[in-house]
């Protein structure tokens, strides 16, 4: 709960501070951080928007799944991680954040899930 008012309170934060910018139409919502300069991670910001994440996620809040910078604070932003999450992506699961399992994407890529996946470690510092 606490949690939940906390990161309500940085989304507000965020918003009245934000002011007037205005998020790309084709990324559904998703933003990238704004230190992000990773060719990478705007391919996947690209990717992400493209695909149905946005459906499930947001990037600062909670939706059906988590906030993918709740996901890019809970793991390190390591090779490893990078392909645990890209295999995540691609094969779905449950019982990291909840019992809410994740839908599997067997359209995408092995290339495409770690694009993905570094843009959403590279939400880490996203306020
Ligand atoms: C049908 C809803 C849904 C869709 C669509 C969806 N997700 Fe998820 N996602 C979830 C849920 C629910 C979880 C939490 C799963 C868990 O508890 O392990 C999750 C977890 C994740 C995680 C964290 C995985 C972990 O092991 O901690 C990442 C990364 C992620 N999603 C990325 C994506 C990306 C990228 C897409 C688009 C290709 C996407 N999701 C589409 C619902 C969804």
């Amino acid at each position: 709960m606490k949690k939940t008012i906390v990161i309500i309170s940085v989304a507000a934060l965020l918003y009245a501070c934000g002011g007037g910018e205005t998020k790309p139409a084709d990324t559904g919502g998703e933003t990238k951080a704004a230190a992000a300069t990773d060719p990478d991670v705007e391919k996947g910001l690209a990717l992400v928007g493209q695909s149905d994440c946005v459906g499930c996620h947001k990037v600062l809040e909670p939706n059906v799944g988590p906030a993918h910078a709740e996901v890019a604070k809970k793991y390190e932003n390591t090779e490893a991680n990078i392909n645990m999450l890209a295999d995540k992506i691609m094969n779905g699961g449950s019982g990291n954040w909840g019992t809410v399992p994740m839908a599997a994407h067997p359209g995408i890529s092995k290339a495409d899930a770690v694009l993905m996946a570094k843009y959403v470690l590279s939400l880490k510092d996203a306020k």
